[in-house]
């Protein structure tokens, strides 16, 4: 995988390879349509048209109009733009907003954001294997509530919710329902047609696309305040020269994921299962998240007596996590595993194994004989057990 070293890659929850299709399209985009694609002429009518053909590719994927689809960097500004820009369309009417603790820091430090500037955000807890109680989402919801904001699949345990029900709460009382579905896009099935929902984040890179790009879906009648200013691009709600070779490379990755996932989702529960299966007799070891039902490419494992950044070192050149890619050089214990009520020990042993469509049992295979041996050295190396 890498041209050095055998990396063992089962870090898929943070990023994925781009797959061959993707970096082949992206390289004849880059060759042949590097345009501006708003450019009134030949050429930026040539990027033009491979924007367009992205967008019915990933609108295929979600089964909506490729006109409620704006372009963004990813899905932390999806996100940001969802979130932001509704609040502050509605801010008139209300200032009450809801989401959850175990939300990515993508959704919660722009909630806290708001927070700083006056609005009043209830966030929910999960249970202990990660859900949110529709019982407890509808009880948060009040008169003044303008959003709400519940990711689909959690980035670190894999649990999934319920979000065509908590949508539906949302939509009876005309509260707009944003869901980030940066895990989930390109992974699980997905029928935006269908479920009630008005904006859906979502981001190539967890789906063997590009970094660097995604999209917010818009639901029709969903208005938003831009967050930035500068040229007309996508109907002046995200300016800014598209970056067509990246959105290309979406485009072919959610046309791979629409012909893939049926047959990726058995695969990742075989994986998912052999691996459980090799490490579940160590003695101490609990699953942090859903045991049952979660999204298949997610385990989240700890232990009673063992650090989970000593163990990672332990493990290379295995490439795991010990919390979300973004908060791996903190120290800090997950907020997300402490919102499941573990104590920080627990949550700071965690390790996140996820994997994904170019993993091979083989690999996992050597997942668990290094697990098993890092485990069984730092409890060599402990003082209770050197007595
Ligand atoms: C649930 C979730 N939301 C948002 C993001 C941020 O996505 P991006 O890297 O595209 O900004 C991630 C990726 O780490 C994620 O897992």
């Amino acid at each position: 995988m890498s041209a050095d070293i055998d990396l063992i890659y089962l870090d898929y929850a943070a990023t994925t390879p781009p797959a061959q299709q993707v970096l082949q399209r992206m390289r004849e985009v880059q060759a042949n349509a590097w345009f501006n694609p708003s450019s009134n002429h030949l050429g930026g009518m040539t990027s033009a048209a491979v924007v367009r053909a992205a967008a019915e590719q990933l609108a295929s994927l979600l089964n909506v109009g490729a006109e409620s689809l704006i372009w963004t960097s990813g899905a932390t500004e999806a996100n940001n733009l969802a979130i932001l820009g509704a609040a502050k369309q509605r801010e008139h009417r209300g200032k009450h907003l809801v989401t959850m603790r175990t939300e990515h820091k993508a959704v919660v430090d722009v909630f806290r954001a708001l927070e700083k500037l006056g609005f009043d955000v209830t966030w929910l807890e999960p249970d202990k294997h990660g859900h949110l109680s529709v019982e407890r989402f509808s009880a948060a919801l009040r008169d003044d509530t303008q959003l709400a904001s519940i990711m689909h699949v959690n980035n670190e345990t894999g649990a999934i919710q319920e979000i065509a029900t908590l949508g539906s709460a949302c939509r009876q009382r005309g509260i707009v329902f944003h869901v980030d579905g940066a895990q989930a896009c390109g992974k699980m099935p997905l029928d935006l047609a269908r479920l009630p929902i008005d904006l859906y984040s979502l981001t190539a890179h967890k789906f063997y696309g590009p970094k660097g790009v995604g999209a917010l879906f818009v639901a029709e009648g969903t208005p938003l305040t831009p967050l930035m200013f500068g040229g007309g691009q996508q109907r002046r709600l995200r300016p800014g020269t598209l970056a067509v070779d990246l959105i290309a490379g979406l485009g072919e990755a959610a046309a791979l994921a629409a012909a893939s996932i049926e047959r990726d989702l058995p695969h990742l529960s075989a994986l998912k299962e052999q691996l459980f299966t090799g490490i579940k007799e160590i003695e101490g070891l609990h699953i942090n998240g859903p045991e049952q039902g979660g999204y298949p490419g997610i385990l989240n494992v700890g232990l009673d007596d063992v650090e989970g950044e000593s163990l990672l070192l332990a493990l290379e050149p295995l490439c795991v996590a010990t919390g979300s890619a973004c908060n791996s050089r903190n120290q800090e214990p997950s907020y997300v595993l402490r919102a499941l009520g573990r104590s920080d020990f627990e949550a700071q042993s965690a390790i996140r194994f996820s994997f994904g469509r170019m993993t091979k049992p083989e690999d996992i295979d050597a997942a668990i004989a290094l697990y098993r041996q890092g485990v069984e050295k730092l409890r060599g190396l402990a003082p209770a057990a050197a007595n």
